[in-house]
């Protein structure tokens, strides 16, 4: 027995389960592959964080180093790409800041409607993670009720929703989500347009319509052939530091349509020519300085 009277376990379960180490060095090679394929920023203090994530794939890897992983990571672009998935943070839910979602519904939507029926809407979720504000978008979008959606029909409307990371674009595409998760929901979308099935719930037929989903690295060329009404790039440039920062901005605003709306996450901020291009008409909404 050990001194606090819990019996340790088996010697061999320590064996097995054992961490490797991360040494700074290997951290550091890390931080490095981070920062040039993302663009995530991984200060000394996610070294913790870091391991735990890692651990794992240097065990299904046959690996018992840190050191022998960077190799494996530095030789073999597949797992490159799986730790760099590994190293994103994925939180997010539906209705996220909901004050962003009042605004589109109060602002944005009327001059939707407004507009001629002809002209298409576009809208980006960059950075969408597992779909969840991409669907409090579209839900939004539609309104609580089916009479309140008639206004979409015929016109040409896409979201798209984007991600570096595939398993939380595939979530997105499958749109599957337990009960827990679909609580922020107010009833009326819920009820409207998501289906309740043995696992949980899934989006309808009008929400999947609306939305396409892609593997998309926001650091490399962006295959988008619009502008767009709104985006949404919300609790993404937290991870990066400020030249990725003002990069991504500039290229959000080059893409924004003339009276288009930029919406950011609540502890990020417009710096360098993002900035001096666009104004605020919210908190963390931005429009360009001389959209009507
Ligand atoms: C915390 S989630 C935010 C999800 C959602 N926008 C929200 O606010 O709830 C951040 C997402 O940004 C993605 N991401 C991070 N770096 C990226 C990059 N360079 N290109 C594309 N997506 C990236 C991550 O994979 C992650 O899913």
């Amino acid at each position: 027995m050990s001194t606090l009277g819990l019996a340790p376990p088996p010697s061999d379960l320590l064996a097995t389960d054992a961490m490797p180490v991360l040494g700074d060095a290997e951290f550091a090679a890390l931080a490095r592959i981070m920062q040039s394929d993302a663009r995530i920023h991984l200060p000394p203090a996610k070294k913790t964080l870091v391991h735990s994530r890692l651990s794992r794939r240097v065990r299904d890897n046959g690996l018992d180093s840190f050191r022998a992983y960077v190799a494996l990571v530095e030789r073999n672009a597949e797992e490159r790409r799986l730790m760099v998935t590994a190293l994103t943070t994925n939180h997010t839910h539906f209705f996220r800041e909901n004050h962003h979602f009042e605004h589109f519904r109060a602002t944005v939507l009327p001059r939707l409607q407004a507009r001629p029926a002809d002209r298409p809407i576009r809208i980006w979720s960059a950075g969408c993670s597992t779909g969840e504000e991409v669907y409090s978008i579209a839900m939004t979008l539609l309104g609580p009720t089916l009479a309140e959606s008639r206004w979409t029909q015929g016109r040409d409307i896409r979201l798209l929703a984007t991600d570096l990371s595939q398993p939380v674009v595939e979530t997105t595409r499958r749109g599957c989500y337990g009960a827990s998760a679909v609580e922020p929901i107010p009833e009326p979308y819920r009820k409207a347009w998501m289906v309740k099935d043995e696992a949980g719930y899934r989006v309808g037929d009008a929400l999947r319509k609306l939305v396409t989903a892609r593997v998309l690295n926001l650091f490399e060329p962006w295959p988008l052939t619009h502008q767009y009404d709104a985006i949404f790039c919300r609790n993404v440039m937290i991870y990066f530091d400020d030249p990725a920062k003002a990069e991504l901005e500039a290229r959000l605003v080059d893409q924004l349509a003339p009276d288009g709306f930029l919406y950011i996450g609540h502890s990020e901020r417009l710096i360098g020519t993002a900035a001096e291009r666009m104004r605020a008409c919210g908190q963390t909404i931005y429009r360009p300085r001389d959209a009507a």
